[in-house]
């Protein structure tokens, strides 16, 4: 051949699915100072992953919309991935109106504990609490949480504290995630608080989490993660090393409560021990955000729970210079943070602990999909992303925390299939 030709066709993708007509396509890739953000944008779906994010005038021409693929149009509204909620402890039974009184005119949250109130008072609840009540109570939650666009939470147990009863947590949390269109990612709590039985031999208790407990969990393939509460008063550093240790030992992720009230050395614990998050950090030293940022370990944030106990929600900013990773959280409990609604978190962030606006849509996708153990591109709209996605009802993706306190999703999709959400035909 005298003349090389050389041209590329250009393969279109085929989707099964296509959201067009966006104002905006918040994918959340990027970094959190320059989010990648799609202007009159579109996304298409195949498989149940996202294929494709670009600008709606290109659709045709990069795109292969057949005739039986599923076309939605976001009218206008802005696209963001699914939330994700990396910290709730969405099953319990019962509630504690007495407590938020009690706290509201001065009763410290740890005294209230230290007297058997507190988590203890929904152990005892949760005690006499069979599986179906406990499905029937807590579903109305889970179900609230995707009307606020929630589609991925992690769900505690630790209101049991007895093999049987942290069993009947993480089974109810299994029973749930066949009822709810959401991904449920199951964490063992044992480790919430020590039980009344065990309230003068603290080793007695971390030595039935390990021994019995954590295997019998392991056994039925009940947990994906491990928690441990570390706290003045309730475990230790070295208590809760053990804990871990043995988990990590079994296969499981690794997240931790630290810092909500003092700080005990438990952020350089976890981080040295690889955890994918520690929760809470209302007070943490340098050394602490220095190992967490050498680590990768995720700081999950709980506003929620700082404001419900009158406390100031900390600023990010030591974080962000340490260079941690920040997710969000809603901490949904009984005592401490009794929401559903983990934008109202965002925007907590954004007004009183300094995150940037970007910062904070990225804490709850892409950084809170981290937290929870997920891998990139998880939690974001890039191609190969599990298309988990929202269609809000705003023209601007600020006013998904400008415009705070109720839900803008007006459609749910997960896995690249339209579910029922609030509003959604
Ligand atoms: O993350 N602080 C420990 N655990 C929960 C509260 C649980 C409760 O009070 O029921 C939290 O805030
Ligand atoms: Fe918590």
């Amino acid at each position: 051949m005298g003349v090389e030709m050389r041209y590329t066709a250009r393969m279109k993708i085929k989707a099964d699915l296509v959201v067009k007509n966006a104002s905006q396509v918040f994918t959340s890739a990027g970094s959190p100072e320059s989010p990648v953000v799609v202007e009159g944008g579109s996304v298409a779906v195949a498989g149940g992953l996202v294929a494709w994010v670009g600008k709606t005038e290109r659709l045709a021409d990069d795109v292969e919309v057949g005739p039986e693929a599923m076309v939605i149009d976001a009218a206008g509204g802005v696209v963001t991935p699914g939330f994700v909620d990396p910290h709730t402890h969405a099953v319990f039974a019962g509630s504690r109106p007495l407590e938020f009184e009690w706290r509201l005119s001065g009763r410290s949250y740890l005294d209230i504990l230290a007297d058997g109130g507190g988590i203890l008072a929904t152990v005892n609840a949760v005690r006499q609490a069979d599986e179906d009540q406990l499905v029937r109570e807590s579903l109305p939650r889970l179900d609230r949480m995707l009307e606020f666009g929630v589609t991925t939470c992690e769900v505690k147990s630790g209101y049991g504290l007895d093999v049987e009863n942290e069993l009947k947590l993480l089974r109810v949390a299994r029973k749930l995630a066949s009822l709810t269109p959401m991904r449920i990612l199951p964490t063992f709590l044992g480790a919430h608080t020590f039980p009344p039985e065990f309230r003068d031999d603290h080793d007695k208790y971390v030595k039935l989490v390990i021994e019995e407990m954590l295997p019998a969990v392991v056994e039925e393939g009940l947990a994906l993660a491990c928690d441990v509460y570390v706290e003045k008063g309730v475990f230790d550093v070295d208590q809760a090393e053990q804990i871990l240790r043995a988990a990590t030992d079994s296969g499981l992720g690794i997240h931790v409560h630290a810092g909500q009230f003092v700080d005990l050395g438990g952020p350089e614990m976890a981080a040295g021990m690889g955890a994918s998050s520690v929760d809470h950090l209302d007070v943490v030293s340098d050394e602490g955000l220095a190992a967490m940022a050498r680590s990768g370990t995720v700081a999950v944030m709980l506003p929620g729970a700082a404001v419900s106990l009158g406390q100031k929600p900390p600023r990010v900013d030591r974080f962000l210079e340490a260079g941690v990773t920040l997710a969000l959280a809603t901490d949904l409990n009984p005592g401490t943070s009794y929401t559903e609604n983990l934008p109202l978190m965002a925007f907590l962030s954004v007004t009183s602990m300094g995150l940037p606006c970007s910062a904070a849509l990225l804490a709850i996708t892409r950084h809170a999909a981290k937290a929870v153990g997920l891998k990139e591109p998880e939690g974001t709209l890039a191609p190969g992303a599990r298309a988990d996605l929202l269609i809000h009802d705003v023209s601007d993706w600020r006013e998904i925390l400008y415009h705070f306190g109720v839900t803008h999703v007006s459609k749910v999709l997960i896995k690249g299939k339209p579910v029922a959400g609030p509003r959604a035909s």
